[in-house]
Protein backbone atom coordinates (compact mmCIF):
# COMPACT_ATOMS: atom_id res chain seq x y z
CA UNK A 1 0.00 0.00 0.00
CA UNK A 2 3.08 2.35 0.55
CA UNK A 3 4.06 1.89 -2.62
CA UNK A 4 0.86 2.58 -4.63
CA UNK A 5 1.36 5.88 -2.40
CA UNK A 6 4.30 6.41 -3.74
CA UNK A 7 3.28 5.87 -7.07
CA UNK A 8 0.01 8.37 -6.77
CA UNK A 9 2.66 10.86 -5.55
CA UNK A 10 4.63 10.15 -8.79
CA UNK A 11 1.81 11.06 -10.50
CA UNK A 12 1.15 14.63 -8.64
CA UNK A 13 4.24 15.32 -9.92
CA UNK A 14 4.34 14.06 -13.46
CA UNK A 15 0.82 15.96 -14.11
CA UNK A 16 2.10 19.57 -12.50
CA UNK A 17 5.09 18.55 -14.82
CA UNK A 18 3.30 18.39 -18.12
CA UNK A 19 1.77 21.28 -17.43
CA UNK A 20 4.72 23.61 -16.96
CA UNK A 21 6.52 24.38 -20.31
CA UNK A 22 9.79 22.35 -20.84
CA UNK A 23 11.62 20.51 -22.69
CA UNK A 24 12.96 17.56 -21.94
CA UNK A 25 16.05 15.55 -23.22
CA UNK A 26 16.93 11.76 -24.08
CA UNK A 27 18.70 12.00 -20.71
CA UNK A 28 15.48 12.59 -18.38
CA UNK A 29 16.98 16.28 -17.79
CA UNK A 30 14.21 19.00 -18.55
CA UNK A 31 14.87 22.23 -18.49
CA UNK A 32 11.88 25.12 -17.05
CA UNK A 33 11.66 28.66 -18.26
CA UNK A 34 11.42 31.27 -15.65
CA UNK A 35 10.03 34.45 -16.29
CA UNK A 36 11.36 35.50 -13.25
CA UNK A 37 15.03 34.60 -14.03
CA UNK A 38 14.65 35.37 -17.46
CA UNK A 39 16.13 32.03 -17.60
CA UNK A 40 16.05 28.51 -18.47
CA UNK A 41 16.69 26.36 -15.00
CA UNK A 42 17.87 22.82 -15.92
CA UNK A 43 15.59 20.43 -13.80
CA UNK A 44 17.38 16.79 -12.84
CA UNK A 45 15.50 13.86 -12.96
CA UNK A 46 14.02 12.73 -9.30
CA UNK A 47 13.83 16.99 -8.21
CA UNK A 48 11.29 18.87 -7.87
CA UNK A 49 9.73 20.86 -10.76
CA UNK A 50 10.17 24.87 -9.93
CA UNK A 51 6.95 25.97 -11.98
CA UNK A 52 5.05 26.34 -7.97
CA UNK A 53 8.03 28.38 -7.12
CA UNK A 54 7.80 30.25 -9.81
CA UNK A 55 4.20 31.08 -9.41
CA UNK A 56 3.60 31.44 -5.85
CA UNK A 57 7.17 32.29 -4.46
CA UNK A 58 9.30 34.39 -6.45
CA UNK A 59 6.55 37.13 -7.09
CA UNK A 60 6.23 37.51 -3.32
CA UNK A 61 10.94 37.68 -3.22
CA UNK A 62 10.16 40.47 -5.87
CA UNK A 63 7.34 42.51 -4.03
CA UNK A 64 10.21 42.06 -0.96
CA UNK A 65 13.31 42.72 -3.07
CA UNK A 66 14.96 44.60 -0.04
CA UNK A 67 14.49 41.73 2.32
CA UNK A 68 16.92 40.20 0.07
CA UNK A 69 19.65 42.71 -1.08
CA UNK A 70 22.76 42.63 0.27
CA UNK A 71 21.36 39.87 3.12
CA UNK A 72 22.57 36.52 3.60
CA UNK A 73 19.89 33.72 2.85
CA UNK A 74 19.30 30.17 3.92
CA UNK A 75 17.27 28.38 1.65
CA UNK A 76 15.99 24.71 2.93
CA UNK A 77 14.54 22.42 0.32
CA UNK A 78 16.03 23.86 -2.57
CA UNK A 79 15.31 21.58 -4.99
CA UNK A 80 16.68 23.18 -8.59
CA UNK A 81 17.54 25.62 -6.77
CA UNK A 82 14.96 28.62 -8.17
CA UNK A 83 14.23 29.99 -4.82
CA UNK A 84 18.43 30.46 -4.04
CA UNK A 85 18.58 31.79 -7.91
CA UNK A 86 16.26 34.39 -7.25
CA UNK A 87 17.78 35.31 -4.12
CA UNK A 88 21.01 35.84 -5.50
CA UNK A 89 19.51 37.50 -8.60
CA UNK A 90 17.29 39.68 -6.13
CA UNK A 91 21.37 41.10 -4.54
CA UNK A 92 21.75 38.42 -1.68
CA UNK A 93 25.44 38.42 -1.07
CA UNK A 94 25.48 34.65 0.35
CA UNK A 95 22.82 32.26 -0.41
CA UNK A 96 22.98 28.55 1.44
CA UNK A 97 20.72 25.86 -0.21
CA UNK A 98 19.92 22.39 1.15
CA UNK A 99 18.51 19.49 0.47
CA UNK A 100 18.12 15.98 1.27
CA UNK A 101 17.99 14.86 -2.60
CA UNK A 102 21.99 14.58 -3.66
CA UNK A 103 20.48 15.09 -7.20
CA UNK A 104 18.29 18.30 -5.92
CA UNK A 105 22.31 19.39 -4.55
CA UNK A 106 24.10 18.76 -7.62
CA UNK A 107 20.93 20.37 -9.70
CA UNK A 108 21.46 24.02 -7.66
CA UNK A 109 24.64 24.17 -8.04
CA UNK A 110 23.96 23.06 -11.52
CA UNK A 111 21.82 26.34 -11.92
CA UNK A 112 24.36 28.38 -10.15
CA UNK A 113 27.18 27.86 -12.21
CA UNK A 114 24.61 28.17 -15.26
CA UNK A 115 23.47 31.61 -14.18
CA UNK A 116 27.09 32.94 -12.99
CA UNK A 117 25.92 32.95 -9.31
CA UNK A 118 27.89 30.13 -8.20
CA UNK A 119 30.39 32.36 -6.41
CA UNK A 120 27.02 33.43 -4.04
CA UNK A 121 25.27 29.79 -3.67
CA UNK A 122 26.82 27.17 -1.80
CA UNK A 123 24.73 23.93 -1.89
CA UNK A 124 24.79 21.38 0.48
CA UNK A 125 23.44 17.48 1.28
CA UNK A 126 21.34 16.81 4.30
CA UNK A 127 22.63 13.17 5.55
CA UNK A 128 19.62 11.06 6.12
CA UNK A 129 20.79 10.47 9.56
CA UNK A 130 19.89 13.74 10.66
CA UNK A 131 17.14 15.67 8.03
CA UNK A 132 16.44 18.43 10.74
CA UNK A 133 16.12 21.97 9.11
CA UNK A 134 19.66 23.00 10.38
CA UNK A 135 21.73 19.27 10.03
CA UNK A 136 24.40 20.80 7.72
CA UNK A 137 24.19 24.55 9.08
CA UNK A 138 27.00 24.96 12.20
CA UNK A 139 26.57 26.09 15.50
CA UNK A 140 27.55 30.02 15.43
CA UNK A 141 25.78 30.29 11.69
CA UNK A 142 22.97 33.23 11.47
CA UNK A 143 21.25 34.40 8.22
CA UNK A 144 19.04 37.41 7.53
CA UNK A 145 16.47 35.32 5.99
CA UNK A 146 15.71 32.10 6.29
CA UNK A 147 13.03 31.00 3.32
CA UNK A 148 11.63 27.63 2.03
CA UNK A 149 9.12 25.59 0.57
CA UNK A 150 9.16 22.50 1.65
CA UNK A 151 7.23 19.36 1.69
CA UNK A 152 3.60 20.54 3.25
CA UNK A 153 1.90 17.17 3.46
CA UNK A 154 2.42 16.08 7.42
CA UNK A 155 2.57 12.34 7.28
CA UNK A 156 4.22 11.34 10.93
CA UNK A 157 3.98 7.27 9.00
CA UNK A 158 5.83 8.39 6.31
CA UNK A 159 9.43 6.09 6.22
CA UNK A 160 10.91 9.26 4.86
CA UNK A 161 10.91 12.41 3.40
CA UNK A 162 9.67 12.94 -0.12
CA UNK A 163 9.30 16.42 -1.81
CA UNK A 164 5.74 16.50 -1.19
CA UNK A 165 6.00 14.79 2.60
CA UNK A 166 7.24 15.48 5.67
CA UNK A 167 7.56 12.41 8.64
CA UNK A 168 7.60 15.71 11.20
CA UNK A 169 11.45 16.13 11.35
CA UNK A 170 11.53 19.11 9.33
CA UNK A 171 8.67 21.44 9.60
CA UNK A 172 8.85 21.96 13.53
CA UNK A 173 12.56 21.81 13.88
CA UNK A 174 12.47 25.05 11.68
CA UNK A 175 10.93 27.36 13.69
CA UNK A 176 13.05 26.10 17.01
CA UNK A 177 16.25 26.74 15.38
CA UNK A 178 15.53 30.65 14.56
CA UNK A 179 16.65 31.88 17.49
CA UNK A 180 20.24 30.12 16.96
CA UNK A 181 19.97 31.25 13.37
CA UNK A 182 18.04 33.89 12.21
CA UNK A 183 20.04 37.40 13.15
CA UNK A 184 17.93 39.83 15.08
CA UNK A 185 15.45 41.36 12.68
CA UNK A 186 15.80 38.37 10.58
CA UNK A 187 13.00 36.57 9.28
CA UNK A 188 11.73 33.37 7.66
CA UNK A 189 9.17 32.87 4.96
CA UNK A 190 7.70 29.34 4.64
CA UNK A 191 5.39 28.18 1.70
CA UNK A 192 2.70 25.26 3.21
CA UNK A 193 0.64 24.57 0.39
CA UNK A 194 -1.84 22.67 2.41
CA UNK A 195 -4.15 23.87 4.73
CA UNK A 196 -2.99 21.46 7.64
CA UNK A 197 0.39 22.01 7.98
CA UNK A 198 -0.08 25.30 7.33
CA UNK A 199 -1.92 26.18 10.79
CA UNK A 200 0.18 23.46 12.52
CA UNK A 201 3.31 25.80 11.61
CA UNK A 202 1.33 29.01 12.32
CA UNK A 203 0.45 27.97 15.54
CA UNK A 204 3.40 26.27 16.45
CA UNK A 205 5.35 29.92 15.78
CA UNK A 206 3.07 31.80 17.88
CA UNK A 207 3.22 29.63 20.48
CA UNK A 208 7.07 29.67 20.67
CA UNK A 209 6.14 33.20 21.16
CA UNK A 210 7.22 34.85 17.22
CA UNK A 211 5.21 37.10 15.52
CA UNK A 212 3.24 35.62 12.53
CA UNK A 213 2.10 37.10 9.67
CA UNK A 214 0.23 34.60 7.26
CA UNK A 215 -2.13 33.89 4.27
CA UNK A 216 -3.41 30.91 4.86
CA UNK A 217 -3.63 28.60 1.45
CA UNK A 218 -7.39 28.63 0.35
CA UNK A 219 -7.99 25.45 -0.41
CA UNK A 220 -7.35 21.74 1.02
CA UNK A 221 -4.71 19.95 -0.97
CA UNK A 222 -5.47 16.35 -2.45
CA UNK A 223 -2.76 14.78 -1.19
CA UNK A 224 -2.71 16.02 2.38
CA UNK A 225 -6.48 15.16 2.25
CA UNK A 226 -4.86 11.21 1.26
CA UNK A 227 -2.87 11.69 4.26
CA UNK A 228 -5.31 12.60 6.61
CA UNK A 229 -7.86 10.39 5.49
CA UNK A 230 -5.60 7.10 5.06
CA UNK A 231 -2.76 7.29 8.08
CA UNK A 232 -4.89 9.37 10.72
CA UNK A 233 -8.09 7.57 10.08
CA UNK A 234 -6.08 4.16 9.75
CA UNK A 235 -4.64 4.17 13.14
CA UNK A 236 -8.11 4.68 14.30
CA UNK A 237 -9.29 1.56 12.44
CA UNK A 238 -6.55 -0.24 13.58
CA UNK A 239 -6.97 0.42 17.36
CA UNK A 240 -10.63 -0.67 16.46
CA UNK A 241 -8.58 -3.69 15.24
CA UNK A 242 -10.12 -3.07 11.72
CA UNK A 243 -7.92 -3.25 8.56
CA UNK A 244 -7.06 0.33 7.81
CA UNK A 245 -6.80 -0.84 4.14
CA UNK A 246 -10.44 -1.49 3.73
CA UNK A 247 -11.13 2.02 3.89
CA UNK A 248 -8.35 3.69 2.16
CA UNK A 249 -9.22 6.96 0.64
CA UNK A 250 -8.01 7.90 -3.20
CA UNK A 251 -8.10 11.06 -4.55
CA UNK A 252 -8.50 10.23 -8.12
CA UNK A 253 -11.38 8.29 -7.67
CA UNK A 254 -12.80 10.67 -5.63
CA UNK A 255 -13.76 13.94 -7.67
CA UNK A 256 -15.99 15.87 -4.61
CA UNK A 257 -12.63 16.42 -3.26
CA UNK A 258 -11.05 18.89 -5.99
CA UNK A 259 -14.08 20.92 -5.51
CA UNK A 260 -13.33 21.68 -1.83
CA UNK A 261 -12.20 24.90 -0.81
CA UNK A 262 -12.23 27.23 2.48
CA UNK A 263 -11.85 30.71 2.34
CA UNK A 264 -9.23 32.25 4.29
CA UNK A 265 -10.12 34.26 7.37
CA UNK A 266 -7.48 36.38 7.29
CA UNK A 267 -6.31 40.41 6.38
CA UNK A 268 -3.97 40.59 3.04
CA UNK A 269 -0.55 40.29 4.14
CA UNK A 270 0.44 42.85 2.53
CA UNK A 271 -0.70 46.28 3.60
CA UNK A 272 -2.29 48.65 0.35
CA UNK A 273 -1.66 44.47 -1.54
CA UNK A 274 -4.87 43.50 -1.26
CA UNK A 275 -5.49 42.14 -4.61
CA UNK A 276 -2.41 39.86 -4.56
CA UNK A 277 -3.49 36.31 -2.94
CA UNK A 278 0.13 34.16 -1.84
CA UNK A 279 -1.30 30.52 -1.07
CA UNK A 280 -0.29 29.33 2.00
CA UNK A 281 2.76 31.74 2.72
CA UNK A 282 3.69 32.14 6.56
CA UNK A 283 6.08 35.01 7.28
CA UNK A 284 7.91 34.74 10.82
CA UNK A 285 9.77 37.50 12.40
CA UNK A 286 12.63 37.24 14.86
CA UNK A 287 12.39 41.08 16.32
CA UNK A 288 15.23 43.21 16.07
CA UNK A 289 15.60 43.18 19.93
CA UNK A 290 15.38 39.17 20.12
CA UNK A 291 15.92 39.64 23.45
CA UNK A 292 12.37 41.13 24.15
CA UNK A 293 10.61 38.23 22.50
CA UNK A 294 7.54 36.77 24.33
CA UNK A 295 8.08 33.28 26.31
CA UNK A 296 7.30 29.93 24.85
CA UNK A 297 3.63 29.64 25.08
CA UNK A 298 2.59 32.88 24.15
CA UNK A 299 -1.18 32.88 22.36
C1 LIG B 1 8.28 21.12 -2.46
S1 LIG B 1 9.96 20.75 -2.90
C2 LIG B 1 10.55 22.42 -3.24
C3 LIG B 1 11.78 22.48 -4.12
C4 LIG B 1 12.21 23.91 -4.53
N1 LIG B 1 12.56 24.72 -3.39
C5 LIG B 1 11.09 24.58 -5.29
O1 LIG B 1 10.38 25.41 -4.72
O2 LIG B 1 10.92 24.24 -6.47
C6 LIG B 1 10.66 20.35 -1.33
C7 LIG B 1 12.14 20.01 -1.36
O3 LIG B 1 12.55 19.74 -0.02
C8 LIG B 1 13.45 18.65 -0.02
N2 LIG B 1 13.42 18.10 1.33
C9 LIG B 1 12.54 17.24 1.90
N3 LIG B 1 12.86 17.04 3.20
C10 LIG B 1 13.96 17.80 3.45
C11 LIG B 1 14.77 18.02 4.62
N4 LIG B 1 14.49 17.41 5.76
N5 LIG B 1 15.83 18.87 4.52
C12 LIG B 1 16.12 19.49 3.35
N6 LIG B 1 15.39 19.30 2.21
C13 LIG B 1 14.32 18.47 2.27
C14 LIG B 1 12.94 17.74 -1.13
O4 LIG B 1 13.96 16.87 -1.58
C15 LIG B 1 12.52 18.78 -2.16
O5 LIG B 1 13.59 19.12 -3.02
Amino acid sequence: MRTKRVLRLGCVLSITVLAAPLAQSANGKRTFRSDHLEADVVVLPTVFFPNEAEVAVLPFMKENAARFEGKTVLEIGTGSGIISLYAARLGARKVVATDINEQAVMNATLNARRLDLGDIIEARRVPASDITAFSVIRPDERFDVLISNPPYALDLDAKQNTPLTDRGDLGLSIVRGLDAHLNPGGVAILLYNSLFYHYVMVKFAKYEGFEVRNHGPAFFAPWEAETLFNDYLGHLLASEKMDPDAFRFDRHENEALDRIRVSSPHAPLFPGNSKKRYPGIIVIERSADAAARGTAGAP
